[in-house]
């Protein structure tokens, strides 16, 4: 019998197959979750990540709310295209303190994950206002709203204990501070010398463009400009096979 006829045999008898496949899929699982136990650790360890500054966590609040996940990954794949492209590949560490993660599965506009420091608050804010002011062919939407809505920061100190419980390193400091610390970074008179100790690289000033009011446009635009910048990629040892 040749091994085709045998394989033949095999698809005719349900029973046979349903054994055949739950060998294969148990040699596949284990060959694919038995290594992971001998790490020391899935999260490389690197420096610069920090829990997100309040008005940053606020942000990421309105991206989620407003499906921005559903156009935009935050996740460069470690092929030279999109390393090219968007720069250096994502790190498990860099989505860390994400829950949920904003890795996202589709991308009708670029990859966002390292968007920080690319453009400037008025680019951003101009854009969101009307994307094809700046980019003609975009197919984004309008997102200009933002900027007549009030950011609500009533008992935002709750949203940082729910993250801890969670896992992220909120300290007592960080969040008795917490409503404090969300004026201060978007008020450009504000003493933010507790601010910058408790969030290194926190990027300070008046982000949507009005000083007298804190929208959601402020929160949401503090949040693109940090992403990607945390990370210190000085100090990261690359695995050899990604070198
Ligand atoms: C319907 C899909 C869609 C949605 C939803 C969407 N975008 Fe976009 N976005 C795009 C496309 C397409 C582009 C590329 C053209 C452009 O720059 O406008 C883009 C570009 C961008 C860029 C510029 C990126 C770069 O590297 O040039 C930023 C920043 C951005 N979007 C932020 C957002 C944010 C924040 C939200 C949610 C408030 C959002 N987008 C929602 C489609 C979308």
């Amino acid at each position: 019998m040749s091994i085709l006829s045998k394989h033949s045999k095999l698809e005719r008898n349900a029973t046979l197959l349903l054994i055949a496949s739950l060998a294969v899929v148990t040699v596949g699982g284990l060959v694919e979750i038995a290594p992971l136990f001998y790490l020391q650790n899935t999260v490389e360890k690197v420096d610069g990540m920090r829990p997100y500054s309040p008005l940053e966590l606020a942000g990421r609040d309105i991206y989620i709310r407003e499906g921005c996940y559903t156009c935009h990954s935050q996740q460069i794949r470690p092929f030279r295209d999109e390393v090219e492209r968007y720069g250096h590949y994502s790190l498990a560490a860099e989505s860390m303190y994400d829950h949920p993660f904003q890795w996202g599965s589709k991308r009708t506009g670029p990859d966002l994950a390292r968007v920080g420091d690319r453009y400037s608050n008025e680019w951003h804010v101009q854009h969101l206002i009307e994307p094809r002011s700046v980019v003609p062919e975009s197919v984004m939407p309008r997102y200009g709203f933002l900027k007549d809505r009030d950011l609500q920061i009533r008992n935002f100190e709750t949203h940082l204990i729910a993250n801890r419980r969670v896992g992220v390193p909120y300290t007592d400091e960080m969040i008795e501070n917490a409503v404090a610390d969300l004026r201060a970074q978007a008020d450009p008179d504000a003493d933010t010398s507790g601010l910058e100790e408790r969030y290194p690289k926190v990027k300070l000033g008046d982000f949507d463009g009005n000083p007298n009011r804190l929208t959601e446009m402020d929160a949401l635009v503090a949040y693109l400009q940090m992403l990607g910048t945390l990370v210190d990629f000085t100090s990261y040892d690359e695995p050899a096979n990604l070198r």
